[in-house]
Parts: C-alpha cells; structure tokens; sequence
C-alpha cells in the first residue's frame, strides 16, 4: 500500500472533484445548469449566489443526495455521478449539514466519533475474530476524536453531551465529525449561518488551517466578506448556471454579480 503523502503527491496535479456539465431539473425546472467546476487539493472554493441559485442542490449532487438529470463528477479521478452518498463518503467526500443535529444525549466525543469510517468494532466478524485489534481501534478512534476536539477547541467539552452546545458549537463539533473520516473534499453550507463573531473567526481559522494540510473545501456562504476572506477563488451561480468565476477580489467587483444579486430575492 502507498503512503498516504506518496499518494496525495500522485494525484495532486488532478483535480480532486471535478463536475462537467451537471444539470438537476425539478419539474422541467433546471435548478442546477450545465455546471462546471474543478477544485484541486488544499483549495477553497467559495460557492456564492442569491437565494433559490442552486448552491445546495449543487452540493446534493456532489455529495450524493440527489442524482443528476445530466452530467457527470470526478472524484480523485473516478466517476461518481450515480453511486450512493455512502460510497461517495468512503471514497473522500464529506459534507456538513446547514443545519447540524448531533445527536444530544451523547457525548460531544462520541459525536465526534460516529464520524470516523470502517470503524473495526463495526464489522461484527472483526470483534469474534480479534477483540484487541477492535480495542485497539476503538483507542486510535478516540484519540483522534480527542485531537480534532482540541484542534476545534471543544476539548473542554468532550465529556458533555451535545445538546448542551451553542449553534457555533455544533458547527465547529459537526467540522470535527466530518474530519474523523479523513476526508480529501468537504462541502460546506452555509457552515457561519447563525454563529457567534467569535467562533466564526474560530471555525474560518481551522477551516483555512486544515486547507493548508491539503483538505479541499467547497464552501457556500452569504456573507461576501467571509468569503474573500478565506477563498482563492469563487463561483458565483444565478438561476442554475456559473455567472462568473474567479478571485473574490475580482468576482466582488464584477457588475454582473451585484445585478444578479439586485436580480434575485435578498438575502
Ligand atoms: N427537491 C426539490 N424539489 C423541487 N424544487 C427544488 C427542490 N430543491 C430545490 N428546488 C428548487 O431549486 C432551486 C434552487 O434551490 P437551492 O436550494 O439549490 O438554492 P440555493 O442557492 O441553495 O438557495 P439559498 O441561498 O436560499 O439556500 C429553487 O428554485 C428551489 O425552489
Ligand atoms: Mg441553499
């Protein structure tokens, strides 16, 4: 098996997600429109737009959730168009949810480690055969989960259960689950949505940091200043289709984008 540096070298000239000509209509109506885009490892691409523009079923169809009318998606240079968000998963893509619902009788650990992927103590042969490799496992797990709540800063709160977390919280927690499976790409809705200054400074902080380690994050996100801030590039999208890309610099200056916003309902 190659090194995990070795292999993330191999296939850093590819794009690591790459979608051609997607199209999703609903009704005869074309919520996602002959979209292309390409994201290379360590990027951030802001995914920016006015309301009913497309972002999130864009992103239900690179996670999975919903399957295209056309087009296809490359993930790590393998088409995925029409393989279940499960596989997807497994094979490096994550997701967060706008709105994150951890499970609030359980730890904010335990949260955490629901995240991780083939968990051994899962595999109901593995724990006959081998309990210690299981427990071994298990410890790997936790001290995983336990780095990634420190890294979020909610290692203080590892022990509580979660519904006790604040929103800006159970974001940075839903970050830290996502991370558990190692992803290569994360998409992110409107992950600052309703958080605290503070911790929105916290989470674009680990964002950024984590994109320094090579995660690819497409983020969809309403407040433009959020945006320039912590994206290389952008894709503006208006009624389904990719208006224009670029640098946030020259996306925010564009016209076309401050019309379609006028265009379109405000946010
Ligand atoms: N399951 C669905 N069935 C029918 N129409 C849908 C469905 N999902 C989305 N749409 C429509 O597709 C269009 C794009 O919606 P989408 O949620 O992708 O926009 P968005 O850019 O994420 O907007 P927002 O910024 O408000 O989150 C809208 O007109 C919406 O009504
Ligand atoms: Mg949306």
């Amino acid at each position: 098996m190659k090194g995990d540096a070795e292999q993330r070298s191999m296939t850093d000239d590819r794009p690591v997600l790459r979608a051609r000509g997607l199209v999703r209509a609903f009704n005869g109506i074309r919520a996602v429109d002959a979209v292309d885009l390409s994201v290379s490892a360590g990027e951030i691409l802001g995914v920016i737009g006015p309301n009913g523009a497309g972002k999130s079923t864009l992103f239900n169809l690179l996670a999975g959730e919903l399957l295209p009318t056309a087009g296809t998606i490359e993930l790590l240079g393998e088409r995925v168009e029409r393989a279940p968000a499960a596989t997807r998963l497994a094979q490096g893509m994550g997701r967060t949810f706008q709105i994150p619902r951890p499970f609030g009788a359980l730890s904010v650990l335990e949260n955490v480690m629901l995240g991780a992927q083939d968990h051994a103590g899962e595999r109901v042969f593995a724990n006959w055969l081998a309990p210690s490799r299981v427990h071994a496992a298990e410890r790997d797990a936790k001290a995983r989960a336990m780095e990634l709540l420190a890294f979020m800063k909610l290692a203080p709160l590892a022990r509580e259960p979660a519904r006790v977390l604040s929103i800006g919280q159970r974001k940075l927690l839903e970050l830290a689950r996502v991370m558990m499976a190692a992803p290569r790409v994360v998409l992110l809705d409107e992950p600052m949505a309703g958080v605290h200054p503070v911790l929105v400074e916290t989470l674009s902080e680990r964002i950024a940091a984590l994109a320094r380690e090579g995660t690819t994050f497409l983020l969809v996100e309403h407040q433009l200043s959020l945006i320039a801030a912590v994206c290389q590039r952008v894709l503006v999208m208006a009624a389904g289709r990719v208006l224009v890309s670029g640098s946030p610099a020259a996306v925010l200056a564009d016209p076309r984008v401050a019309e379609a916003y006028l265009g379109g309902v405000t946010t």
